[in-house]
Parts: structure tokens; C-alpha cells; sequence
């Protein structure tokens, strides 16, 4: 299997990726346990099949050590002048603190350590607390070492769109912010989109399939208890849809989607997934990947043959409309963590 260039997008100067991301959450441990082996063998299928851009954090178990792993195995099967075609996102999620430059740059060492990289591809950085302005610090040091080409392209995860133009107006370049994204969290087209567009900045894009809950395996099914839920990511989206409407909204939902998929031969996982892509700013959707124990390799290549017409979006609409309005109830993007 090989993606459509349209699987493809130019996300900074010669940097292309793949629009649909793996997710690298779901190996931290609280989705599951995970075979190292088992999961870098997994990682070649991904890669493989056209799936090259990862996403992961200094935070997620092994996530970094995986990638290391990864790109040692690839280099001596494939060859070192190869692994341009991996692309690995991490991020910087540091408890709050001062924010000096020696513990900024401490803190890329160790990532690229681990991920067996001169250079970081990209550094996503998360804030805790915006009453602490010293992200500004952390990011001035960040836009200086991208400077030295300790990282090749500065991002962040999880800022409103009030802080981005804080960041903005300081005169720090980032290419990217990483927010929730789906059909039931679309807080980002609030304000968040209009302003990347503005600003040059694109979304990645996480939560689009609600860790599994946006399927045919929950069409009609009566609401999952607790125990149901065995995945920190279920648990989260689960939350997350009992602020938006509740179940029996997104029943409804499922249910619109459902016949929308059947026409165009695809799942409903697909459909939520081409849907988010198809939002304005939005570069690419992360889908996250329980390596080594379940993988939706093909059925999320699908996402490149489909196109949503005006009928597909219309008969969405309606369902939306009834939700209740996140951004009022938690705030913008990211407000979740705060
Ligand atoms: N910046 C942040 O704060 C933040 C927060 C959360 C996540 N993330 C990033 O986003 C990634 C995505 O994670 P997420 O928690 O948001 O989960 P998600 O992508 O919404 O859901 C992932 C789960 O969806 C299921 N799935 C995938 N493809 C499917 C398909 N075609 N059909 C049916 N089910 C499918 C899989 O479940 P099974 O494994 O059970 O089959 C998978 O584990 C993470 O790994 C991480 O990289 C970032």
C-alpha cells in the first residue's frame, strides 16, 4: 500500500509530512502495555505504508526511546542517509519553574539523546499557567537554540488563541500549535483558526477520533461505564462528550455518520477524520497508535480517497447544532489543562 500525494503536506520549508500523524500517547503505558519489539515492528508497517510523521512528548513512557530505537533499526537496514524520511514531533511539557536557559537546553539534550537526532525535527512546547509569563522566557531560549540547529522548527501544544498572540506580538516564530480537534470539540474554529491562518501558523490536530469512541463499535451501544473505558484516552473523550451533549447526543451522531460512510465505502472513523483535515489551518491529524497490540493501518489510509460534498456536511450540521457550546463551558483550546 502506498498513500496518494495528497497524504502529503509541505509543513515547513523542507519539511513534508504525512497528513494523518501516528500518536505516540498510546505506548506511555495507560492505553495498554507495550512490547518494545512488538511496537518498532509495528512502526515499520506504519512507516511503510506511507504513515512517516510521528508525534510524541518527553512525558509518554518510552515514546522518545522508541523513536531512538526506531531510527537506529531503520538506519541499519535501510541506510543513515534514509532517515530523512521520518519525521518525529516531540514536545516540551516542563513543570513550572524557572525557565532558564540551562534548563531549557538540558531538557533538548536529553530529548535528542533519546531520540537519536543531532537535531529535533520539531519541539512542541505545553505551559502550565499562564499567570507565570515565563513561557515567554522558555520560548526565547527555544527560538535560540532553533537558532544554533538544536531544533529544526519551534511549535506548541495546547495555547489559547489569546497566548499565541502574546507570542506573536514578542517576535518568536512558531510553525504550529496542537489542539483537540473533532466533530465534538470544534472550539478551534472559534478564534484559533482565523488567527493561524492570519499568522502562518497550522494545527495539529488531536482527540479527532475520541480514542476509539468516533466507530462503528459504538454505534448503538448503551453508555460505556467507567470500567468500560480501558484507555486513558477513552476515559478523556468520554468526559469530553458528556460536556458536549452526553450520549445519547452523540448516538445521534454516530448514527448521522454512519450512512455518510456507508456511501462513500469507509468507516465513521474515517469520516471524523477527513472532516477535521478538511478544517481551515488545519496541517495534519493525529491518530493515536496502540503499537503492537491494534492498528487501523488501512482503514485510515481511506482518509485520502474520500471527499466530504456539501450533502455529507449538511447532514452533520443539524446534530452539532444541538450540542452545547465548549468554548463557553471550558474555554479555548487547551483550557482543559488549566
Ligand atoms: N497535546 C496534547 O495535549 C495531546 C493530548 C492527547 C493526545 N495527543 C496526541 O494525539 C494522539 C492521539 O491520541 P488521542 O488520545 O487523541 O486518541 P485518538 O487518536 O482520538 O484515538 C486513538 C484510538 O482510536 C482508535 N482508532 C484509530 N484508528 C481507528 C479507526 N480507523 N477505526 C476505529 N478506531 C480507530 C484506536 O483504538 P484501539 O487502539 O482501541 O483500536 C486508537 O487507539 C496521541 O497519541 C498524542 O500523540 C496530544
Amino acid at each position: 500500500m502506498t498513500l496518494p500525494a495528497a497524504s502529503r503536506f509541505q509543513f515547513a520549508p523542507a519539511l513534508d509530512i504525512c497528513r494523518v500523524l501516528n500518536g505516540m500517547w498510546q505506548v506511555s503505558g495507560a492505553h495498554g502495555a507495550i512490547d518494545p519489539e512488538h511496537a518498532i515492528a509495528a512502526m515499520f508497517a506504519y512507516h511503510d505504508a506511507g504513515f512517516t510523521s510521528w508525534d510524541l512528548a518527553d512525558h509518554y513512557g518510552p515514546a522518545e526511546d522508541l523513536i531512538g530505537q526506531f531510527r537506529r533499526r531503520f538506519a541499519e537496514q535501510r541506510g543513515a542517509e534514509r532517515l530523512g524520511e521520518i519525521q518525529a514531533f516531540t514536545k516540551w511539557v516542563p513543570h513550572p519553574g524557572a525557565m532558564s536557559r540551562q534548563n531549557v537546553e538540558q531538557a533538548i539534550a536529553v530529548s535528542s539523546r533519546r531520540m537519536g537526532v543531532e537535531r529535533l525535527d520539531l519541539l512542541q512546547f505545553h505551559w502550565w499557567d499562564y499567570r507565570d509569563r515565563r513561557y515567554l522566557d522558555a520560548l526565547t531560549h527555544l527560538a535560540d537554540l532553533r537558532q544554533e540547529g538544536k531544533i529544526r522548527h519551534l511549535a506548541l501544544t495546547n495555547f489559547d488563541t489569546e497566548r499565541l498572540g502574546i507570542i506573536v506580538d514578542a517576535g518568536i516564530r512558531v510553525v504550529s500549535n496542537q489542539v483537540q480537534y473533532s466533530l465534538v470539540d470544534r472550539r478551534p474554529e472559534v478564534k484559533m483558526a482565523a488567527f493561524c491562518q492570519q499568522h502562518g501558523i497550522t494545527l495539529l490536530t488531536y482527540g479527532t477520533l475520541l480514542g476509539g469512541l468516533l466507530s462503528e463499535k459504538y454505534l448503538g451501544r448503551p453508555e460505556p461505564g467507567r470500567g468500560e473505558l480501558t484507555t486513558a484516552s477513552l476515559q478523556k473523550y468520554k468526559n469530553m462528550i458528556d460536556a458536549w451533549g452526553g450520549w445519547a447526543l452523540f448516538q445521534e451522531l454516530l448514527a448521522v455518520l454512519k450512512p455518510i460512510a456507508d456511501k462513500h465505502g469507509v468507516s465513521i472513523a474515517t469520516i471524523g477524520a477527513r472532516y477535521v483535515l478538511d478544517r481551515p489551518a488545519v496541517a495534519g491529524v493525529i491518530i493515536g497508535a496502540r503499537l503492537g497490540i491494534a492498528e487501523h493501518i488501512a482503514d485510515n489510509a481511506r482518509v485520502f480517497d474520500v471527499t466530504l460534498d456539501a450533502d455529507d456536511v449538511a447532514a452533520i450540521e443539524p446534530v452539532l447544532a444541538k450540542s452545547r457550546d465548549l468554548l463557553r463551558l471550558i474555554g479555548d483550546c487547551g483550557d482543559e489543562y488549566r
